[in-house]
């Protein structure tokens, strides 16, 4: 794992935002794993603002998020769907039908290998090391399933998300898996802001695979960058 520090938020997302771009430019069919949450926005903004400014040709890539809530229509205000077309899709010309989300019907895992396997993976990652949907407990092996949300999970989304209301926020999603994540050729993970400094401390300090702590699957993957501004960690690693 690959550790690299950046003065704030605007500049890891220029970076990150500027690796994808890289990625789009070296192969126009690039294949992405996306992912949702709060920590991506201003990555998906820079990238939003290449597109009007120099129309970075989408048209051939493919995308497929990391997750979905279940228990939600699939465009409700606050699914993934919606999420993912109003900080991107929408402001690029990717096509709609080349993004995929996975459902219970889809045999995600399948799909993602039929397309060619995800080029280029990007990950948030949870206070309590999740990485997807993939809560502590998930297995080394596993694939994109239905997932339980923690307590944890349902608090912290809820005040991000859903105006503090938990009684909004859905108990179930499916997820990626630690594997299916895994199966990606290179991996960006973002940590930015305090909430995460103690997970990045962890996940430094990670040396094998932790079924209580997600993100240690991360180890022994040989092509992973780990992402973090200065108000999360101001150490050097
Ligand atoms: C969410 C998502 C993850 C995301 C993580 C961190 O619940 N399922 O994909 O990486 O939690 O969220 P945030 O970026 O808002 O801190």
């Amino acid at each position: 794992m690959k550790f690299l520090k950046f003065e704030n938020e605007i500049e890891a997302s220029k970076y990150v935002s500027q690796e994808i771009i890289k990625e789009i430019k070296e192969n126009n069919k690039a294949i992405l794993g996306l992912a949702t949450g709060s920590t991506p926005i201003k990555t998906y903004e820079f990238l939003s603002k290449d597109f009007s400014l120099n129309k970075t040709d989408w048209s051939k890539v493919s995308s497929f998020n990391l997750d979905e809530y279940l228990g939600i229509p699939e465009y409700d205000e606050q699914s993934y769907r919606t999420f993912m077309n109003k900080t991107l899709f929408n402001n690029i010309n990717i096509k709609l039908e080349n993004t995929h989300f996975p459902n219970k019907e889809n045999n995600y895992d399948d799909l993602i290998s039929k397309a060619g396997g995800i080029d280029f993976q990007l990950l948030g990652i949870g206070v309590n090391g999740h990485i997807g949907f993939n809560e502590p407990g998930s297995l080394e092996n596993s694939l994109t399933r239905v997932v339980d949300l923690t307590e944890e999970t349902i608090e912290v989304n809820a005040k991000k998300f859903f105006d503090g209301d938990i009684s909004l926020v859905p108990h179930q999603a499916i997820s990626m898996g630690l594997k299916s994540i895994m199966r990606a050729k290179k991996i960006i993970l973002m940590a930015l802001g305090k909430s995460k400094t103690e997970t990045i401390k962890k996940l430094i300090k990670c040396k094998n695979f932790d079924i209580n702590f997600p993100a240690s699957i991360l180890v022994s993957h040989p092509n992973v960058t780990i992402v973090y501004d200065k108000e999360c960690l101001n150490n050097e690693i």
